[in-house]
């Protein structure tokens, strides 16, 4: 079976042909990046825009990468949660035309979904692939989770804990910004962390909801506002300063989620952590995870990168699972800003009254 996955739900148009054995056959994606970054951060309308013009070539891309044809594919899977609704509606809409008028099924995917199983996709530098159940911590720019993993599809996937506030990757972005370093913030707070040392920095970070402390509920708006507040204090550090300060940062964004996973995995009984999202490219998390699920007994999946961060390879891989469950939408799919997993985490803190499971 090869189906069409098409990816809009955010600043990444993507396009890929993948089996339902998840064998990538194709992989296009482009990033809007650069056209975002002025702005420090995405604006809803300038992505929309930019996917209805990048869109077309680059599913024509995919499929002429896979050496095949819309008359040849067995489905066309699409994001339809959750997301930027008018960067949504993009990938949506021109899935029901590709559907409607190859008559082809159209299956609906949840981008969180497709996360949880980009673990599976087999493409250089893929792990082995974890058997079930496991637990997958979810960190991008948009979403921090820790989930577990029973099957593929949504009524075998139940978010164990979220973040309250900032996604980590968010919390790396405002940090990068307020560190003068540019946008996206992650990568480059990762390459300095890398020269720099977190004990010698001059200040204190706090490491809110550690410990068992909030369940394996997370926060990380604290400690962008303390690294925000010593920066009003003695202005940018410099140098070596600025690289202990970025060391510190990540030591304590990454200690958490490292800690609440790890707890999540014995305390579930899972022996399996897989790792999803663009953060999940972080070297200091990378190490960090390894070492303390080894040190626990645990077994460590990392996807390469590009599997982590957003593609449509995840999203036609989800979607060929559904299609063989015969999971097929109609052609009045709709869009949705939120995950359609249940979430037992409320922004601003507090567990849901009461946890259906
Ligand atoms: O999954 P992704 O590509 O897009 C979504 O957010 O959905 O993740 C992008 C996020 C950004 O916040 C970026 O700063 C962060 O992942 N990121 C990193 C690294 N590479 C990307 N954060 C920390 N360390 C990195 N090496
Ligand atoms: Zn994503």
């Amino acid at each position: 079976m090869k189906v069409l996955g098409i990816e809009t739900s955010c600043d990444e148009t993507a396009a890929a042909v993948v089996t339902e054995k998840g064998e990538v056959l194709s992989d296009v994606v482009r990033s809007q990046t650069e056209l975002h970054a002025p702005f420090g951060g995405v604006v809803p309308e300038v992505a929309a825009r930019d996917h209805a013009v990048a869109l077309p070539p680059i599913i024509e891309r995919a499929l002429a990468d896979a050496g095949t044809s819309i008359a040849d594919v067995d489905g066309i899977a699409v994001t339809h949660r959750p997301g930027l609704s008018g960067a949504l509606l993009v990938g949506v809409l021109t899935a029901k035309g590709l559907a409607w008028g190859a008559r082809k099924p159209l299956v609906a995917v949840d981008h969180l979904v497709g996360h949880l199983l980009a673990v599976f996709l087999r493409r250089e530098g893929a792990p082995e692939p974890p058997p079930h159940p496991f637990i997958a911590l979810l960190v991008s720019g948009g979403h921090t989770a820790i989930y577990r993993v029973d099957r593929p599809g949504i009524d075998g996937m139940r978010e164990l804990g979220a973040t309250r506030d900032d996604a980590a990757g968010e919390a790396f972005d405002k940090v990068a910004k307020l560190l003068g370093l540019g946008y996206p913030g992650g990568p480059v707070v990762d390459r300095l962390a890398a020269r720099g040392v977190a004990a010698r920095a001059p200040v204190m970070l706090p490491k809110p909801l550690r410990g068992r402390a909030g369940g394996f509920e997370m926060s990380f708006s604290g400690i962008k506002s303390a690294v925000a507040r010593h920066v009003e204090q003695t202005g940018v550090p410099e140098g070596e300063a600025l690289a202990d300060l970025c060391a510190a940062f990540q030591a304590a964004v990454v200690d958490t989620l490292v800690d609440k996973t790890v707890r999540a995995a014995r305390e579930e009984g899972v022996g399996r952590i897989v790792l999803g999202g663009g953060v999940a490219a972080n070297r200091g998390l990378r190490a960090r995870m390894t070492e303390a699920a080894t040190a626990a007994g645990l077994s460590v999946h990392v996807p390469p990168v590009a599997s982590c961060t957003d593609n449509a390879a995840m999203i036609a891989y989800a979607g060929a699972l559904s299609l063989e469950r015969g999971e097929i939408a109609g052609l009045d799919l709709d869009v949705f800003t939120k995950t359609a997993l249940e979430r037992v985490t409320r922004k601003g803190g507090g567990k849901r009254p009461s946890l259906p499971r």
